[in-house]
């Protein structure tokens, strides 16, 4: 399956993106992850980067378009893949729509405003594979440190309460409108993000037809 999550910053696209990915053994192709990778290494494009992530605006479409086109040729995206993150504006979607690969579903998990900014002061972050915790409603098993890779969990320097309203305009301003443009294409499914992480994966499963276990 080849789905695609739509959500404001903090709506739990990347939570929801790991419990999907386990279910089905599919990859997550995370922009954000690949470009808080690139301003860790101080790469080239993490140099670039970093201004526009910190301000809360966007990185320019044709850097990403490339980054995005590379990462789906890639052997473990021929079974399916979720794209979390991507994509963030129309030319990002036209783009997609071009290299002809076929997604199945775009799924928009639907979250207030001001639900968004009490989550993102709570949320903790694994410095090494950027899983996503949360002081209230996420605990990792064991305190500060990531299930998965036992990587430090720190907080994210773009959830600071003036850069998450900026993110959260541009969302609105810039993302939103791909809800229309996946309406028309027939993709498009919509859940509310419930204020528990399970109830709202129960929620996805359903309506993605797929069963759901929880143990
Ligand atoms: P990115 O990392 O993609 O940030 P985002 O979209 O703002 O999304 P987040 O990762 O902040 O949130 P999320 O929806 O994954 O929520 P999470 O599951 O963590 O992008 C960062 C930056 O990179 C952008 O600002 C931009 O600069 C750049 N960028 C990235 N992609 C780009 C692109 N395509 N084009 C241009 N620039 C791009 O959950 C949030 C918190 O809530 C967590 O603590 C979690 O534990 C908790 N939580 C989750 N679900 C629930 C629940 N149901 N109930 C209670 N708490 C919950």
């Amino acid at each position: 399956m080849k789905i695609i999550i739509l959500g404001a910053p903090g709506a739990g696209k990347g939570t929801q993106a790991e419990l999907i990915s386990k279910s089905l053994s599919i990859p997550i192709i995370a922009t954000g992850n690949i470009i808080r990778e690139a301003i860790k290494n101080n790469d080239e494009l993490g140099k670039i980067a970093k201004a526009f992530v910190d301000l809360g605006k966007l990185v320019s479409d044709d850097i990403i378009i490339e980054i995005i086109e590379n990462r789906l040729q890639k052997e473990d995206c021929k079974g399916g893949f979720i794209l979390d993150g991507f994509p963030r504006t129309i030319p990002q979607a036209q783009a997609l729509d071009s290299i002809k690969i076929e997604i199945d579903k775009v799924l928009n998990i639907k979250v207030t405003d001001d639900e968004i900014i009490k989550r993102m002061s709570g949320r903790r972050v694994c410095e090494k594979c950027g899983s996503s915790y949360h002081l209230e409603f996420k605990h990792p098993l064991v305190e500060n440190l990531c299930d998965n890779c036992q990587g430090a969990l720190i907080q994210r320097k773009d959830d600071h309460p003036d850069t998450v309203k900026e993110r959260l305009k541009v969302y609105h301003q810039q993302t939103e409108p791909l809800k229309d443009y996946y309406i028309k294409q027939g993709k498009f499914i919509e859940i509310q993000g419930q204020n528990d992480v399970s109830k709202t994966t129960e929620l996805i499963f359903e309506k993605l037809g797929l069963q759901y276990d929880n143990s």
